[in-house]
């Protein structure tokens, strides 16, 4: 390619590149992206209890689900072409420690038995790991004290994140998702697994996920908003990109498979640079924020929710994700079908 902005191809009027316009099927032949039910990951969120359907009200189409209702919800999209969830629990209780989220009973653990007895292995299941959910302060993990306040305690977070992501394996877990943004806790997880015997289960990790204010309403739907401060000393600065190609090469180096960005929608440029340094498998988070600002406006008729929808994940797609974590899932399955 030459620097000029045609490349090597000859200018206007030999060069019309609305050659490859007129015809659909041309269109068809020349599209660079395709978007598919196969490349989707449907969030759900799982809670305590029996026939429990509550809608999230900021995230319409999404439920807290009980785990009979989770088994049926898994099937009816796994219907539409769905293929792959993450799943995220609403613990009975909470504690400084989030101790609930190592039970055998545990909501997460529960689910993944029931929905491998209910839908064998037609399904792929992964699991958020993180303490969010599962502390009463709401913080990724356990604190201690720093400066004047208190802060997540890094070290002393990982042999129990690990220990989340065993007990996650144990009850069937596909893909091991860490989400806190802990340094080391690939590494952590990795080593956890392995002397557990699950050598052969991979790690998504949530590599470069920014402190940002479109995870609002995922809080409402998981009860996790932190009950002090922010999440700013671990996750990081909006306005960082080289930051995120580190914390790539860190996790990659501590045995990550994949890597996701998150949010993906104003982190596009960050998707392309992954894809593009690292050739690894990325995936891009669309978040609940994306989601619900999407369905504001279409229930205000201001845009058209499908052309909308089927464009925004076109697009992180072709900034180089190749699977979308997304809670339109269901909905793009039904219209792509
Ligand atoms: C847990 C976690 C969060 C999301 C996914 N995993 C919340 C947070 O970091 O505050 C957000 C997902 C979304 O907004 O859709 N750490």
């Amino acid at each position: 390619m030459s620097d000029s902005p045609a490349g090597d191809a000859p200018g206007f009027p030999t060069s019309r590149p609305r050659r490859l316009r007129y015809n659909p099927l041309v269109r068809e032949l020349v599209r660079e992206t395709e978007l598919s039910s196969r490349d989707l990951i449907l969030p759900l969120f799982v809670r305590h209890g029996r026939g429990v359907r509550q809608e999230i009200g900021s995230m319409p189409g999404n439920f807290q689900l009980s785990v009979d209702t989770l088994v049926d919800e898994v099937g009816a999209a796994r219907d539409l072409g769905v293929r792959s969830f993450i799943l995220f629990g609403i613990p009975a209780f909470k504690d400084a420690t989030g101790s609930s989220a190592l039970e055998d009973e545990g909501i997460v653990q529960q689910s993944l038995r029931a929905l491998r007895k209910a839908h064998g292995t037609d399904i792929l299941l992964m699991t958020d790991e993180c303490f969010c959910e599962y502390t009463d302060h709401g913080h990724c993990g356990i604190l201690h004290r720093r400066g004047d306040g208190l802060d997540v305690d890094n070290d002393a977070t990982l042999p129990i994140l690990a220990a989340q992501c065993v007990s996650h394996a144990r009850a069937g877990a596909d893909v091991i998702a860490p989400s806190g943004m802990l340094d080391g806790m690939v590494g952590a997880i990795r080593r956890g697994l392995d002397s557990a015997g699950f050598h052969d289960i991979p790690i998504l990790s949530y590599a470069a996920k920014y402190a940002s204010g479109f995870y609002g309403p995922f809080r409402d739907a998981a009860e996790s908003p932190p009950q002090f401060g922010d999440r700013n000393t671990y996750q990081m600065d909006p306005a960082n990109g080289d930051e995120a190609m580190k914390e790539v090469a860190l996790d990659l180096a501590e045995g990550a498979d994949m890597i996701m960005v998150k949010p993906a929608l104003s982190y596009l440029d960050i998707i392309r640079r992954v894809k593009d340094r690292f050739r690894v498998p990325v995936a891009g988070y669309n978040v609940s924020g994306e989601f619900a600002m999407v369905k504001a406006a279409a229930r205000n008729g201001w845009i058209d929710e499908r052309r909308v929808t089927l464009e925004i994940l076109t697009s992180i797609r072709r900034a180089g994700a190749d699977m979308i974590l997304t809670y339109h899932a269901r909905d793009v399955a039904k219209w792509l079908r």
